[in-house]
This record gives structure tokens, C-alpha cells and sequence, in this order.
């Protein structure tokens, strides 16, 4: 009886893991999935996750369900980290907020939540590029998808004039999806300044109050500490929007900045104007959440949760999250070096370095991409993105002699 149905093609990203399994040559480099890697090229499961695992061993604790939103300590302690301690929806208590299946399932579960209850245009506006899911998922959530600009493919930077202009032009009470940092695929940020003016043209709008602004943002927060090594900074557009009066939707993932990757860690949450909406908004998050997966899985919640509320765990945590990031960047300096002094490979790479995050859109086409599958087994996505965390001392001039090769052809 499935006789119609046609073969798919292989996920962009997640593919990439496997083509990269499939091949057989000791020099192969998996830069596909954004996926930390230590300086041996090994997945890192972070000590201080370790070390939770170990208390919540040791506690016995039982297996029962969770609620349908979750573990509520978590979802206090991961609101208290995005939005700051002194954010005036977390202390007035109107902050609604679920925990989910990682980001993906946060932001799936935005998506559901403002197709069937957003009272304004049902249209996401994505930046171009972004990465490579948002697009079937908010669609299979309801919402109509369309994007606006972002990066200049010329400077491999912040198309910010274009940026400015088709937000100001989408239709009023679109929603706006908004990457709080860390730009993935690109790894180019908005400046505090720029988002200053980002939130501006949000917000203003023929009515006068904010709570009435022109769009909604909803942001994508799947790399917190994962950008300047710095959980604060790193959360300074969200917290910006949010003192500004902005009401919001909020997608975070633990999976990257704890390493919780297959533990499929991360909330929902959404602003509200009062602690009697946010019952009613909480209601509805369960009646959408019940008949899609019931309620979400225990034991990664639990480690999230008990890093956070221990003061000397999450500090421990927040080194290591620097110690991720750090070494991110020196391979950023590494690379940039290599390419530029070394081997003056043509073309201008001082991108590498300014990037932020996981993720360096390199330059190269999709051909070159290709030809760096096939003949270097190096893997990365058809769009030229690198996942950094890939790179280590050991693989990194082999990476380096493979791209100049590919740029010249
Ligand atoms: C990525 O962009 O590589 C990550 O967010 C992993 C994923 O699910 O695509």
C-alpha cells in the first residue's frame, strides 16, 4: 500500500553524520552536526555533568512520570539563567513555561502554541540563511514561513541595512524569529547596538503601547555560553527585549552548552502581562503538549536541573562552558592563520575569526563542499558550513591544506 510514496532526501545536517559513518578513511572530518568535540576529536561529557549523574545515582531517585511541563525546578532554574535573576516577568511571576523534547521540541511547541492562540498574522519571518530545520518545522507547526535579510554574501557578515529593511516592511503582527546568539549557520551576531535598533523596529508602531508591538519575536536560545563563554552575555539580546517591555516567546537547549545532546534537555516559555494569563497560557501549553508526547523524559531534566540549583556545580559548570568556547576560538585563530599566512590561500578569511559560536560559514560553494566530501573526506554542510568543535590540533593543517586545495581548484 505505500507504493506512492516517494524516497526522501537525507536530513542536511543529521545525513551528513551518516555518509560520514559510511566512510572508511582514517583522515575523514566530521564538521557537519554541531556537536562539541574535545581536543582528540571525542564527544566530552562535562564533569559537572558527571557529577550530577553521580548525586542523582546516589539518591535512589524513582522513574515516575513527570508532569506534563515537566520538572518544575527546572523550568524555574532555566528561566532564572535566560532571562537573569532580576527579570521583572520572572519576579512577577508571569512567565509561562514548559520544558521540551531540546530546542527542537521548544521551538515545535512555540510554533503549535502561536498557530492555534496568536491573535495577529500566523507568518514567521526567518533570517536567510538559518538553520535548516526552522523552515519544515514551523511550517508543519501551522505557521506560514518567510524570511528576511541577513547575511551579506559578499563580507560574510550582517547584511544589517537589509536586515532593517524587510523587518520594517513585514506585514504588521508577523512574528520574527530571532537567534539570541551564537547565529546558526552563520555565526554572525548583531551587535549590542544593532539589536538596540532591532528591538526598535519591533516594537514601534503606530500604537503607542509595547505590549501592542508591530512584531512578535520569538527567540532561538540553543547556545548560551557557547558564544563568548559567558552565559550573561551571551543572554544580553533577550534580556534587552525583554527591559525594553517586549513580550516574547523563548525557545533554550541544554544540549550544546551542557552536552546534553541525546538527553534531549530544553523549555519553552513565553512572557505574559499577568500571573492569571500565564495559568490560562500554561493550560493551553498542556492541551497541546498531552497528545503530542505526554509529557517529556526525567533523566536529563534532572541533571540540568541539579547543576543549576547548586551554586559551586554551576560554577564548575560555567568554566567548562568557557573552556568549550575557548577552545573554539583558538582553533577560529588557527584556522584564520593557516589559511591567510601560511598557505595564502586566496580569498579573504578574517570571518573565521569574527564569528561567533559553533558554527563558521566558511565561504566555500556547495561544490567545493562536495569536492571536500569526495576527495578529502571531509564533511560539512552543502551551504559551506563548518562546525568548528570538529577542528583539534591534530586535524586542523590537514583541514587547512584541503580548503586551500578545494579554493583553487
Ligand atoms: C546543528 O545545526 O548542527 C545542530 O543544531 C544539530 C541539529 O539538530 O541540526
Amino acid at each position: 500500500i505505500w507504493n506512492h510514496v516517494p524516497a526522501g532526501p537525507p536530513d542536511p545536517i543529521l545525513g551528513i553524520t551518516e555518509a560520514f559513518k559510511a566512510d572508511k578513511d582514517p583522515r575523514k572530518i566530521n564538521l557537519g552536526v554541531g556537536a562539541y568535540r574535545d581536543e582528540n576529536g571525542k564527544p566530552y561529557v562535562l564533569p559537572s555533568v558527571k557529577a550530577a549523574e553521580d548525586r542523582i545515582y546516589n539518591a535512589k531517585a524513582d522513574k515516575e512520570y513527570l508532569p506534563i511541563t515537566g520538572l518544575g525546578e527546572l523550568n524555574k532554574l532555566a528561566a532564572k539563567l535566560a532571562y537573569g535573576a532580576e527579570s521583572a516577568p520572572l519576579l512577577e511571576g508571569r512567565i509561562a513555561s514548559t520544558q521540551s523534547i531540546s530546542g527542537t521540541g521548544a521551538l515545535r511547541i512555540g510554533g503549535a502554541f502561536l498557530a492555534r492562540h496568536y491573535p495577529g498574522v500566523k507568518t514567521i519571518y526567518l533570517p536567510v540563511p538559518s538553520w535548516g530545520n526552522h523552515t519544515p518545522l514551523f511550517r508543519d507547526s501551522g505557521l506560514e514561513v518567510k524570511g528576511y535579510r541577513y547575511l551579506d554574501k559578499k563580507t560574510i557578515g550582517l547584511d544589517f541595512a537589509g536586515l532593517k529593511e524587510d523587518l520594517a516592511a513585514a506585514p504588521e503582527k508577523s512574528i520574527v524569529l530571532l537567534h539570541a546568539c551564537a547565529h546558526n549557520p552563520t555565526g554572525v551576531d548583531p551587535t549590542p547596538e544593532q539589536w538596540a535598533e532591532i528591538s526598535d523596529i519591533v516594537k514601534v508602531s503606530i500604537q503607542v503601547s509595547v505590549s501592542n508591538a508591530r512584531l512578535f519575536p520569538f527567540f532561538d536560545f540553543a547556545y548560551q555560553g557557547f558564544a563568548s563563554g559567558d552565559t550573561t552575555r551571551d543572554a544580553f539580546a533577550l534580556r534587552y527585549f525583554v527591559s525594553q517591555g517586549h513580550n516574547i516567546a523563548l525557545a533554550q537547549s541544554f544540549a550544546k552548552n551542557m552536552g546534553l545532546y541525546g538527553e534531549r534537555v530544553g523549555l519553552f516559555s513565553v512572557t505574559t502581562s499577568s500571573p492569571e494569563e500565564k495559568a490560562r497560557v500554561d493550560s493551553q501549553i498542556k492541551i497541546l503538549v498531552r497528545p503530542l508526547y505526554s509529557n517529556p523524559p526525567l533523566h536529563g531534566a534532572r541533571i540540568a536541573s541539579t547543576i543549576l540549583a547548586d551554586s559551586l556545580l554551576s560554577a564548575q559548570w560555567e568554566k567548562e562552558v568557557k573552556g568549550m568556547a575557548d577552545r573554539i576560538i583558538s582553533m577560529r585563530n588557527e584556522l584564520y592563520n593557516h589559511l591567510t599566512h601560511d598557505l595564502k590561500t586566496p580569498g579573504e578569511w578574517g570571518h573565521i575569526k569574527s564569528q561567533i559560536g559553533m558554527f563558521s560559514f566558511t565561504g566555500l560553494t556547495t561544490p567545493q563542499a562536495k569536492a571536500l566530501g569526495e576527495k578529502a573526506h571531509i564533511y560539512m554542510t552543502s551551504e559551506g558550513r563548518i562546525s568548528m568543535a570538529g577542528l583539534n590540533s591534530h586535524n586542523i593543517k590537514y583541514f587547512a591544506d584541503s580548503v586551500d586545495a578545494a579554493v583553487r581548484g
